[in-house]
């Protein structure tokens, strides 16, 4: 009997069979192929959508707010894949260039499934919401008033400026603080945190689709950190080795995080006592969480030098901000003027 295959037998001749880089864009190619319609029937959404309607209704508004910056967060990153990471990454800086653009492939295509899950989840499980989608960031309009209202849309701007000004320059400086937004702060701490808090809510009130979907996307997302953290790495390593083009690398990862990571708190608002936390999701675990998941990602992957304090004084002094702000009324506020923008798209501006 002839032995098994494993797929480190396999070899090509254009592309390196034993790259990182091809090593993920295989396992993407396993394992990111799920597919939302597929597991809507597979975990009969019509469950999640019995259960949804049996929630409280400050319940239900914890989870739309959750939700909500997860859709508005998967359709930043869509975007700014397909439009910046796919240049990005063929910059002449990465010495895997082609393997890195095939993960990309799968990169963009996992990003909009997360997208597709969201939007037809909050749809047909949680019922019509106004997201105001004829008015797309990317057009100058809006996103979920939520998002507006608590701030978490800044750094989905930032992330956009970012990757654009790096997809275009393709300076090694440029690229390591558009991939530390859209790798280490959005993926690695706002979407690794929100996983973190649908899976403490699943406890009290368990929504079976969204717990199974959520298990995927946290896969698929773990790749994408995977990436991210291997890009910079690569960048560091250059820096230290001496190339000049590099330097400044390390200062600008860190600098990146600083100045953004009072997003955390953005999102954070939307488990805290200001909106009554039902779910007990608690911010205080979420911070916890995230000291630990800075450590891992900047400390110990990329072997920087992170202090603790300043992250968490910063995050707290947001998160006052926050707390100072009346956010229902921001929300209020957010809609007004949307409608205003929708009545000014459709007559014109007459
Ligand atoms: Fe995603
Ligand atoms: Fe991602």
């Amino acid at each position: 009997m002839s032995q098994a295959i494993t797929s480190s037998d396999f070899r090509a001749e254009r592309i390196d069979t034993s790259n990182k880089w091809y090593e993920l864009f295989q396992k993407g190619v396993e394992l990111g192929t799920w597919d939302v319609e597929t597991l809507f029937e597979e975990v009969d959404f019509r469950r999640d959508r019995e259960r949804w309607a049996s929630l409280e209704a400050d319940e239900r508004k914890q989870i739309r707010y959750l939700l909500s910056g997860f859709l508005d967060g998967e359709f930043a990153v869509g975007e700014d894949a397909s439009h910046h990471l796919q240049r990005i990454v063929g910059a002449p800086c990465f010495d895997h260039s082609e393997e890195m653009g095939m993960y990309m492939t799968m990169f963009t295509l996992t990003e909009h499934k997360h997208t597709q899950f969201l939007d037809v989840y909050m749809h047909e499980v949680m019922g019509d919401q106004d997201v105001f989608a004829e008015l797309n960031p990317k057009r100058g309009g809006a996103r979920i008033p939520i998002v507006q209202a608590t701030g978490l849309g800044e750094i989905f701007d930032r992330q956009g400026q970012l990757t654009a000004r790096a997809a275009h320059s393709q300076d090694p400086v440029d690229i390591a603080e558009a991939l530390t937004v859209y790798h280490m702060i959005v993926e690695g701490l706002l979407a690794r945190g929100g996983f973190y808090s649908v899976n403490k809510l699943s406890a009290n009130a368990p929504l079976p689709l969204l717990n199974h979907g959520f298990k995927l996307i946290s896969t698929d997302e773990g790749r994408h950190i995977t990436h991210g953290v291997e890009a910079l790495g690569e960048l560091i390593e250059k820096e230290r080795a001496g190339k000049p083009e590099f330097q400044g690398v390390s200062e600008a990862i860190v600098d990146v995080l600083y100045e953004n990571v009072g997003a955390v708190a953005d999102f954070g608002y939307m488990f805290t006592d200001a909106v009554g936390d039902p779910l007990e999701i608690e911010f205080d675990d979420l911070l916890f969480r995230v000291g630990h998941l800075i450590d891992g990602q900047f400390n110990e992957a990329l072997d920087l030098d992170i202090d603790h304090r300043t992250i968490l004084e910063l995050v707290a002094d947001r998160h006052e901000d926050c707390l100072e702000t009346d956010i229902d009324e921001a929300v209020r506020e957010y809609r007004d003027r949307y409608q205003r923008q929708r009545g000014v798209e459709t007559d014109g501006g007459r």
